[in-house]
């Protein structure tokens, strides 16, 4: 049986910063209010002319390197996003081209902010088959373009990057296991309604931006975080305690805190990126390991706990020893 590990890590944010404050001349609302509800500080906006291929190529170069892996030796790419360069191809499919490679399996995951737990479990068992051995897993959104700057109660949230893990085959595990879910009868309560078979005209108006009755997601997303750690420790036969790093999807710090606290693990065990990131939706994750490998808090031989809930509603975590 192959096993799937983490070779190399990447991100990329882009240059321009948004801060709190600087919501305070668009929309009526304060620093002091994101901060106490969210925990957000700033967040990096993309350039006008800036891509999803564009940050997700850039994470992806910086992945490679740290893995010490040439471009020639990856068979497989799968990108995490809800916010594609185009209806198609895919974003996969662009990167794989801007990379120079072709030839072997390239496609996008729609998991909105569980994306990139999707994205690792599929690659993980296309490893685990021999379907592939060196994967580019890759989370990368743009959400500025899906937010409607007058709503105060979603822009401030979110924000844009990429993140990107090469995930190789490997004697040892690595993966240790991975958990997706889905109830996809929480529709209304968080999503951006216009698509493409549904009204392709309207993606220049309101239906067009995210939709999120931020409360009831609140709530769900503290119970079912709770739920798929307690689901994947009990799998695994591990305790809280042996977790070296907790790393949620970043999407408000009092739900990172509340899903730390229900397991007992201090908040210095649990990486935090959304006070510089905000909700980079399916990016958050790569991108939070990506900053928590370069500080030197991650490190190899660590137990690490992935877990992300978001829009579908759907949700997902991963054991790993990195
Ligand atoms: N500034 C000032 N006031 C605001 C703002 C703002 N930016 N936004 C909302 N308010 C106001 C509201 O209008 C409301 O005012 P009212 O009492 O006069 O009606 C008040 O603040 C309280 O609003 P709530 O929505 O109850 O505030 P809450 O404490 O729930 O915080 C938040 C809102 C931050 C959105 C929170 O509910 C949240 O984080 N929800 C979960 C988000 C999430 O996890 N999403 C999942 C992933 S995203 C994805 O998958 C795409």
């Amino acid at each position: 049986m192959n096993y799937s590990s983490i070779a190399g890590t990447g991100a990329y944010l882009p240059r321009r910063v948004m801060t709190n404050k600087d919501f305070e001349a668009i929309v009526d609302t304060s620093d002091e209010w994101i901060r106490e509800r969210t925990g957000i500080k700033r967040r990096h906006i993309a350039a006008e002319d800036e891509t999803t291929s564009d940050m997700a190529l850039e994470a992806a170069l910086q992945a490679l390197q740290m893995a010490k892996v040439s471009k020639e030796d990856i068979d497989l790419i799968i990108i995490a996003t809800t916010t594609p360069d185009k209806v198609f191809p895919s974003t996969a499919c662009i990167v794989q081209r801007r990379l120079g490679i072709s030839g072997f399996a390239a496609f996008d995951v729609h998991a909105a902010c569980a994306g990139f737990i999707y994205a690792l479990d599929i690659a993980n068992r296309f490893i685990k088959t021999g379907g592939a051995r060196c994967a580019l897993v890759i989370g990368a959104e743009i959400y500025s373009r899906i937010i409607n700057w007058k709503d105060r109660g979603t822009c401030v949230l979110f924000g844009d990057g990429a993140g990107a893990i090469v995930l190789r085959a490997s004697d040892q595990p690595g993966i240790l296991s991975t958990h997706i879910h889905a109830d996809g009868r929480h529709e209304e309560l968080l999503h951006v309604p216009a698509g493409i078979s549904s009204g392709y005209e309207q993606l220049q108006q309101e239906k067009a931006f995210i939709q999120m009755k931020g409360n009831e997601v609140f709530r769900a997303a503290v119970g079912v975080l709770d739920a798929i750690a307690r689901e994947t420790l009990s799998v695994n036969g591990v305790q809280p305690g042996d977790i070296d790093w907790l790393i949620p999807h970043q999407a408000n710090l009092r739900i990172i805190s509340a899903a730390a606290r229900k397991l007992d693990m201090p908040m210095d065990r649990v990486v935090v990126t959304v006070d510089e990131h905000a909700n980079t939706s399916s990016a958050s994750i790569p991108l939070a390991l990506d900053v928590a490998v370069r500080d030197g808090r991650v490190k190899r031989g660590h137990l690490l706990l992935f877990e992300a809930f978001g829009a579908g509603f759907t949700w997902g975590s991963a054991l790993l020893r990195f």
